[in-house]
C-alpha cells in the first residue's frame, strides 16, 4: 500500500510519532476497586499498542475522591500506583507505541454514592439532568487543592516512564463546566468574565506545567462546541480562543471534541441501540435513584429515538470545528469523533481539517486497525451501536455487539500470528 498522510510522521512536543493515529482515552474499568493497574488493563492496552496503534492515551485519570466516577478506573491519586503505572508504560513501549495519561476531574457528572461520597462538585450549584444531580459549589480551598491534585498526578506520569498527559477539559467535566457560562455561575475570580471562567484551566495547566517541565507533552482535550443551544454554552469561536490562549501557554496538542452530558452526549455519536434499557438494566443508571432509573426505562425506547436525532452518527462527526482549530492554531490538531475507515481519516488529515485523527470506538471493536488499515485488510467493524458506552464505569471496556465481538474474537484467536496482523 502506497504511502499516506495517515501514514507519515508527526511530533507533539518533542516526541516523535511515526504516524498519525491516537487511541482516544476509554475509561477502562479494569483496575483495581482503588485504582490500581491490573493484568486485565495491561493485556488491553498492550493489543492496541501491538497492532500499531502509535499514540495510546488512557481513560479519564482521577486523583482524589472528588475527582472519581466509578470504581476500578484507572487511578494517579497517590505515589503507591507508580510501580502499576510503570509497568503499563513497559507493556505499550514494548510493541513500540507511547502513552499519555488522561487526567481529569468528573464536576458534577457524577453519580456521587456510586463512590462512596455524599456529594458532587461544581463551579456552581446547576443541576445537572440527566443523572439528576444537583452538585455544589466547589470553595477556593477545593480549587486548590485540585490544581495542585492535577500537577501531582502529572508528576507521577512522568516519574512512571509515561511519555506525556493529557488535560481534560472537554465533555462537560469540571474543567469544561468552569469554562463553560451555563455550568459557571460564580460571582469570584474564577467567574463571570472570559478570563475568570479561563482560570481554572490556566492555573491547572501552569501548575502540571511547572511540575513535570518544558519537555514533557502536556496535550488538552476540549470541545469544538458545548452544544448547548438556548443554554449559555460555548461555541466554536469561543473554543478556538480558549485554545489559543493554552497554545500561547505551552500546550503541545489539542484534541477536538464537542458536548456535555446534558448536550445529549453529543461526543458519543452512534446508533443508540437499546442504550437506555442497557444503561438502566445494566450500566450506570442502576446507581440512580428508583424513580429516575424507573422513569428512563418506561421512556427508554422514546429516550433512544431522541438521541437518534440529536446525536446520531456520521463518520468525523467533529471535522468541522477541528478544521477551525487547524486554521487558527499551529500545535497540532487532533480530530476525534466516528472515525473508522482509512480514507476518511486520510481525507481529514490531507484537507487540513486536523492533523491526527483519534479513535476510541473502532479500535475496541479492531485493536489491530492502525495495522489492518495500513495493510489493506478489512477487520472487525465498530457499528456505533454504543453498547459499549452504555455499559461505562461498570463494565470493563470492551466491545459488546455481539456480532462484531465474535469477528474480533476469531481474528485474536486464529489471526494474531498471521502476516496481516504483524
Ligand atoms: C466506553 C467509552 C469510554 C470513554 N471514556 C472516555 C474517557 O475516559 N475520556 C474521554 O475523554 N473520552 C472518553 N470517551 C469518549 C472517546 O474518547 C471519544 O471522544 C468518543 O468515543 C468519540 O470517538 P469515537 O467515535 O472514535 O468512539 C469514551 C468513549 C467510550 C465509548
Amino acid at each position: 500500500m502506497a504511502q499516506s498522510s495517515l501514514f507519515t510522521p508527526i511530533s507533539i512536543g518533542k516526541l516523535e510519532l511515526p504516524g498519525r493515529l491516537a487511541k482516544s482515552a476509554t475509561t477502562e474499568t479494569r483496575c483495581t476497586e482503588d485504582g490500581f493497574v491490573t493484568d486485565s488493563l495491561i493485556e488491553y492496552y498492550a493489543q492496541i499498542a501491538q497492532g500499531g496503534t502509535p499514540l495510546l492515551i488512557t481513560g479519564n485519570a482521577y486523583f482524589d475522591i472528588y475527582s472519581k466516577a466509578g470504581p476500578r478506573q484507572i487511578g494517579a491519586d497517590n505515589d503507591d500506583k507508580i510501580p502499576g503505572l510503570r509497568r503499563l508504560a513497559h507493556a505499550i513501549h514494548h510493541h513500540g507505541s507511547k502513552v499519555f495519561m488522561q487526567i481529569y476531574h468528573v464536576g458534577r457528572q457524577a453519580i456521587p454514592r456510586f463512590v462512596g461520597r455524599k456529594d458532587a462538585v461544581a463551579p456552581s450549584a446547576v443541576f445537572e439532568p440527566s443523572l439528576g444531580v444537583r452538585p455544589r459549589e466547589i470553595t477556593l480551598e477545593e480549587i486548590r487543592r485540585t490544581i495542585s491534585g492535577f500537577a501531582e498526578a502529572a508528576t507521577r506520569c512522568r516519574k512512571a516512564g509515561l511519555d506525556g498527559i493529557q488535560i481534560h477539559a472537554a465533555h462537560g467535566y469540571l474543567l469544561n463546566e468552569f469554562l463553560t457560562p451555563h455550568t459557571n455561575r460564580r460571582t469570584d475570580e474564577y467567574g463571570g468574565s472570559f478570563e475568570n471562567r479561563l482560570r481554572l484551566l490556566l492555573e491547572v495547566y501552569r501548575a502540571i506545567r511547572q511540575r513535570v517541565g518544558q519537555d514533557y507533552p502536556i496535550i488538552l482535550k476540549i470541545n469544538g462546541s458545548d452544544d448547548l443551544p438556548l443554554r449559555k454554552g460555548l461555541t466554536p469561536n469561543d473554543m478556538v480562543e480558549i485554545a489559543r490562549r493554552m497554545e500561547a501557554e505551552g500546550v503541545d496538542a489539542v484534541e477536538i471534541s464537542a458536548g456535555h452530558y446534558e448536550s445529549g452526549f453529543t461526543f458519543e455519536r452512534g446508533r443508540w441501540k437499546g442504550f437506555f434499557s442497557t444503561v438502566t438494566t445494566v450500566g450506570m443508571g442502576t446507581n440512580l435513584p428508583w424513580y429516575h432509573r424507573g422513569s428512563a426505562r418506561l421512556l427508554a425506547p422514546i429516550l433512544d429515538c431522541g438521541l437518534n436525532r440529536i446525536a446520531g452518527y456520521s463518520e468525523g462527526f467533529n471535522l468541522r470545528y477541528s478544521r477551525l482549530f487547524k486554521q487558527a492554531l499551529r500545535i497540532p490538531v487532533i480530530c476525534v469523533g466516528g472515525f473508522i475507515h482509512r480514507e476518511a481519516m486520510e481525507h481529514a488529515i490531507s484537507s487540513s481539517g486536523c492533523d491526527m485523527v483519534s479513535v476510541a470506538r473502532a479500535l475496541i471493536a479492531d485493536p489491530f486497525l492502525y495495522r489492518h488499515m495500513r495493510k489493506g485488510v478489512e477487520g472487525p467493524q465498530c457499528d456505533f451501536c454504543n453498547a459499549c458506552y452504555a455499559r461505562g464505569a461498570m463494565w470493563p471496556v470492551d466491545c459488546y455487539n455481539e456480532e462484531v465481538r465474535l469477528h474480533r474474537d476469531r481474528m485474536l484467536r486464529e489471526g494474531m500470528h498471521s502476516e496481516s496482523h504483524r
